[in-house]
This record gives structure tokens, C-alpha cells and sequence, in this order.
């Protein structure tokens, strides 16, 4: 039994032990940015994917190798476990890349592993994507060929779509016919957000597997007008109805080793939060796991955690599972009302101000 993992243990606190975990979608921007939020993911997760949309975008495998470096000697001065974490890197897809970019990044050995493909115009920073997918097919193939992953933002950006209807759009007009092409391309439909969504990566062979935020398993889109607007609630793709929460969290927990953690934290400083015109993204990355471990126990499904969070990603990306471990246990605390980001422009971290019931304790950190 899934329960028969979570154990009762000194005195009366409830913990859960598992490898440690790998977050396979986030963004740590660059620079002073970087360097105040990247240790959050580096504490507690032993690898990381890290999206390309920065400006300009990390579209060579020099600029992801340089990027690391710098994510590298961010987390090092934090020491603990932050120090022993590992970037992946990605590759921003344009309709410009070259196909021998591709065999650099196969001959870096995991370091950068996979490129994104932005649909132009879908998302922050993603006016340099792709219009026209067929306009990349020389750069799918030899992906296809070196065994380097697509991560895919999986929405149209059509104007003419509504905007809770794009992703499903996507999945059909491009997704589907992409995956029939290429059929031994790696593909991950990135924070997967609608039921359509999850029955395409079900029904699809192995190749095809998706990613899932915590902030889509916790919140419908009722959370963006909770009492008025809230612009904290705000990403891209946007949160849906309940029963599309409903079919997220039901893949989830369900054991498939197609769906696993990628938080997608997006950090945006406050000015460019809350204003006429506020940017999409949730930074999550303070709670990551704690979030997630709160969205699987609401279904009594803590146990289902480990897969998820630990296993499935590393399998789908060619990694080996962590020897390491991290410790969730149920002890509650309070989540700062934000964090310093930028000089006197902070970050309002999902949760800010209110208690979350998981903790998570990482060997080595004195936490
Ligand atoms: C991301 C960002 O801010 O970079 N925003 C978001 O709402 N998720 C971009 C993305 O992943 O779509
Ligand atoms: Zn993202």
C-alpha cells in the first residue's frame, strides 16, 4: 500500500524518505536574478532542467555551457546539498538554429539535453520562437536522431483561440501530427494543464511524456478572481476549470511513468506582477516539493510521491535514479511574505505570508 510508506516517527511527526528529487521544468533567469532564487531549487533537487528564455535566448550549446557555470557558482557558495546540484541545460528552438547544434549538445553528455520549442509569441520571452514547426524539421531530426529531447510549451498562439482552449488546440493541430512525423523523438508536452492534454500523452507510445506543475494540481482558475484579481495566480498556460485539475492530479499520482515534476517556477519582480499589464508566471520554487507533497496527500496519494518526483524524470531523461535523500515531513511553516529578487522590486513567492504543512529537510543543509 502507497500509505505504508509514510510512517509515523519521532514523536508524532508524519515523514516521507525519498531519493532525491529532480525538477524537470524551471526557470532561474540570470545574473542578480539567478543568483536569489536558483539556491531554492539547488537545496532540495538533485538536477534541474533549465529553460532557455532568457534575453537574448541560450539558443548554442557555448552560451547553455556558459550559463551553467554561472548557475554553478551561484549554488557552490551556498554550499550544503545546494552544492552538489546539477544543472540541465536546454536549447531555445528558432526557426534559425542549426542542426549541428543539435550534435554539440549530444556530444555534451546530459549537460545540455534537451531544446524548447516556444510556439512565437506563446509565453514570456518567446517572440524569437517557432511559427511554423515545419520550419524546424531538419533541427527535429536530427534530435530525433541524436536522442535529444523536445520540450515543447504546448499552446498555440493564435489570437484568434480562446486562451483556456490553446493548449488543447495545440495538442491537436501540432502536437499530434509533430509526434506521427517523428516518431522516435523524445517529446515532453511541458506543464500539461488540460484533460485533452493527458489523454494525448496516455494514449501515445513511450516517447511522448509530460511534465506537471504543483500550482496546476492545487489551483483551478477560480484562484486568478479569489475576491478580485490575482495576479500571483497568473501563468501561462493558464489555470483551468476544476475537472481539468481533477485529470492532472489523477495522472499524477497514477503511477505512470509519463507524467513527473517539473515546477515550472518563473520568478517576475513585483513591478512586473502586479501592474496594468502583469507577467505570466508563479514563482513556486521556496515549496516546490512541499506544494506537491500538499496536492498528492489531498488525494491520500503521498506515497505516489517518489515516482513522481524522484524517478520517472530521471528514467525518461536518461539519468540514473538519486542515491541521495530528502526527507518530507509534516511540520508546518510560514512562507515569507517575499524574498529580496531585485534593489526595492522583491519576489511574492506563491503562498506568501501563509502556511504550508510540508517541510523538507536535505541532509547536509542544518535545516
Ligand atoms: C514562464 C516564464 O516566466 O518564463 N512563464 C509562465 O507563466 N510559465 C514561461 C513559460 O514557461 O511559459
Ligand atoms: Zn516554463
Amino acid at each position: 500500500m502507497m500509505e505504508s510508506m509514510v510512517r509515523a516517527d519521532e514523536g508524532s511527526e508524519e515523514t516521507l524518505e525519498l531519493p532525491r528529487p529532480d525538477d524537470w521544468h524551471v526557470h532561474f533567469r540570470d545574473g542578480a536574478e539567478m543568483e536569489a532564487v536558483a539556491h531554492h531549487t539547488a537545496r532540495v533537487f538533485g538536477r534541474a532542467l533549465v529553460m532557455p528564455n532568457l534575453r537574448p535566448p541560450v539558443t548554442t550549446v557555448a552560451a547553455a555551457l556558459a550559463y551553467r557555470e554561472r548557475i554553478l557558482a551561484a549554488v557552490r557558495r551556498r554550499g550544503g546539498a545546494a552544492a552538489r546540484f546539477f544543472p540541465v541545460m536546454t536549447l531555445y528552438l528558432t526557426e534559425e538554429s542549426d542542426p549541428r547544434e543539435i550534435d554539440r549538445a549530444a556530444a555534451t553528455e546530459g549537460l545540455v539535453r534537451a531544446v524548447k520549442l516556444y510556439p512565437a509569441g506563446a509565453t514570456t520571452n518567446a517572440e524569437m520562437g517557432v511559427q511554423s514547426v515545419e520550419r524546424v524539421f531538419r533541427v527535429l531530426e536530427r534530435m530525433e536522431k541524436q536522442g535529444v529531447v523536445l520540450c515543447v510549451h504546448g499552446e498555440v498562439s493564435d489570437r484568434r483561440v480562446d486562451v483556456f482552449d490553446r493548449e488543447a488546440v495545440f495538442v491537436e493541430r501540432v502536437l499530434a501530427p509533430l509526434v506521427a512525423r517523428f516518431p522516435g523523438l523524445k517529446v515532453v508536452l511541458e506543464h500539461v494543464t488540460t484533460a485533452e492534454g493527458v489523454a494525448f500523452v496516455q494514449e501515445t507510445p513511450p516517447t511522448v511524456a509530460a511534465t506537471i506543475t504543483a500550482h496546476h494540481l492545487l489551483y483551478s482558475r477560480n484562484a486568478l478572481f479569489e475576491g478580485g484579481v490575482r495576479p500571483h495566480f497568473y501563468c501561462l498556460p493558464v489555470l483551468k476549470r476544476e475537472r481539468h485539475r481533477e485529470a492532472l492530479l489523477a495522472a499524477a499520482v497514477g503511477g505512470s511513468g509519463k507524467f513527473f515534476l517539473g515546477s515550472d517556477s518563473a520568478p517576475h519582480p513585483r513591478s512586473r506582477k502586479e501592474g496594468e499589464c502583469g507577467c505570466a508566471g508563479c514563482f513556486t520554487a521556496h515549496a516546490a516539493l512541499p506544494l506537491y507533497a500538499e496536492a498528492f496527500a489531498s488525494v491520500g496519494a503521498l506515497g505516489a510521491l517518489r515516482g513522481f518526483a524522484s524517478e520517472f524524470g530521471a528514467r525518461f531523461y536518461g539519468f540514473p535514479v538519486s542515491e541521495e535523500r530528502v526527507r518530507l515531513v509534516r511540520r508546518s511553516w510560514e512562507v515569507p511574505v517575499s524574498y529580496d529578487y531585485l534593489p526595492g522590486d522583491p519576489l511574492i513567492p506563491l503562498r506568501a505570508g501563509e502556511r504550508l504543512e510540508w517541510f523538507v529537510e536535505v541532509g547536509d543543509d542544518g535545516a
